[in-house]
């Protein structure tokens, strides 16, 4: 019967892969560095084909599922980040050995309850993040539950942390009682001070904030580097590539290093230039990078005005309502001296009517970000983009998708005839 199943699943992939191969492999840039963020993409055919999988399994899983299920699915849905949240916290998953631990050695190592330690990892197993070995008794880490040691590539422990943080929890449940009667964000009504400001006077969870980002900017970075192609006529491959808000330089140095005849630029707020040129100077990068210190709500410094052909800004549009957003987008415009500069935003696109399973972490996106972020921080359509793009006095982007769920290139060129 297993051997059925799973014969069935391989053919269906196999048939959807063949069908769905239509893309090529993005971009091959002219250097990759051995630990290449861009060695863990899946190829577009795997990629399509398991999006196509997902979504038709999805929607397969809904329909067969009884409505009291379903909504009993979602009114616990929160435990389930709370287990997550409660091994995390207690350094469980880093210390359970690559050979597996009991829940004794784990128990004692920590000072936990074992009982209860037991049931939590019982309850990970239905989860998928850690796999119980019954003849040994002993627990290992699956490649999700991986994901979240601090020890990991990317690690996404940092974010877990910050989302099961006080600070972020205060923000949702104030915006349970009032942000949808007001339509004030939920970080503002909890601790009267917008995010930015706050992570300004809270040190660590401003550091915290930045290893989120960091872990999740990095595997993103492969999936930019290998299929953003900035054409000929902005520079090729060679074309300046600048960073606006780009953090402590991330995905630029992917990009440098990706491209060794490249240069880029970082325009910053003066708080992390310092951090950035560390950053920068530790991926060897710091000879073909200037880091500016400025705001993208004021004037593009002139250096990079007339330096840069292509202009990223990612995950920043998404923080600010249209009025700013569109500012920042017009500053960029009206800086920007090279008249064949493009402008490439990452983020995140909503599609209504698609897929529920490839739409969800998008709609789960714009609730954090009404929740957590500034007033009018949301995730947006294509007309949305459209309107936004054509109010800071640009044409209407193209969108070209990437090998990572919710995040698409939007593409305008910054002086269109
Ligand atoms: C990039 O620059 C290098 C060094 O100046 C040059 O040899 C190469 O031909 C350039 N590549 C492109 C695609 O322009």
């Amino acid at each position: 019967m297993c051997v059925v199943k799973a014969s069935l699943v391989a053919a269906l992939v196999a048939a959807l892969a063949y069908m769905l191969a239509t893309n090529p492999f993005g971009n091959v840039p002219p250097s990759l560095p051995s630990d290449s963020a861009m060695s863990a993409l899946p190829s577009w055919p795997a990629y399509r084909a398991s999006n196509a999988l997902a979504s038709v399994l999805g929607a397969t899983a809904a329909a067969t599922t009884p409505p009291s299920a379903r909504a009993w699915a979602i009114i616990t849905a929160f435990m389930q980040s709370e287990i997550l949240a409660t091994l995390l916290a207690h350094d469980v998953f880093d210390n359970i050995f690559p050979e597996g631990s009991t829940s004794a050695q784990a128990a004692i190592e920590l000072g936990l309850h074992e009982p209860t330690l037991r049931r939590y990892l019982a309850a990970a197993e239905t989860l998928g993040l850690v796999k119980h070995g019954r003849s040994t008794d002993r627990f290992f880490l699956t490649e999700a539950g991986k994901t979240l040691r601090s020890d990991a590539p990317s690690s996404l422990r940092p974010i877990a942390l910050f989302m099961h943080g006080g600070a972020t929890k205060a923000a949702w449940r104030a915006a349970t009682s009032r942000s949808i009667v007001t339509g004030e964000s939920g970080w503002m009504l909890a601790h009267g001070q917008d995010i930015w400001h706050y992570l300004a006077e809270h040190p660590e969870e401003e550091a915290l904030f930045g290893q989120a980002m960091t872990g999740l900017t990095r595997p993103m970075s492969g999936a930019i580097v290998a299929d953003l192609k900035p054409p000929t006529s902005v520079g090729g491959r060679n074309a300046t590539f600048c960073d606006i808000g780009g953090g402590v330089g991330t995905l630029l140095s992917e990009w440098l290093r990706h491209h060794p005849h490249a240069r880029g630029f970082l325009l910053e707020q003066p708080a992390v230039v310092e951090r950035a040129k560390e950053y920068l100077a530790s991926r060897g990068v710091a000879g073909r990078s200037t880091v500016a210190s400025g705001s993208f709500f004021e004037k593009l410094p002139a250096n990079m005005g007339a330096a840069c052909d292509v202009f990223v800004i990612k995950h920043c549009l998404h923080n600010w309502a249209d009025e700013p957003a569109a500012a920042i987008l017009a500053h960029i415009r009206e800086g920007s001296k090279k008249k064949h500069a493009i402008l490439v935003a990452i983020e995140a696109v909503l599609m209504p009517g698609a897929s529920a399973v490839l739409e969800l972490p998008k709609r789960l996106m714009d609730i954090n970000m009404a929740t957590t972020v500034s007033h009018g921080a949301r995730e947006r359509t294509m007309a949305d983009f459209a309107a936004l793009f054509k109010s800071a006095g640009l044409p209407a982007p193209t969108r070209q998708t990437l090998r990572l769920p919710s995040v698409s290139l939007l593409t305008a060129p910054l002086h269109a005839a």
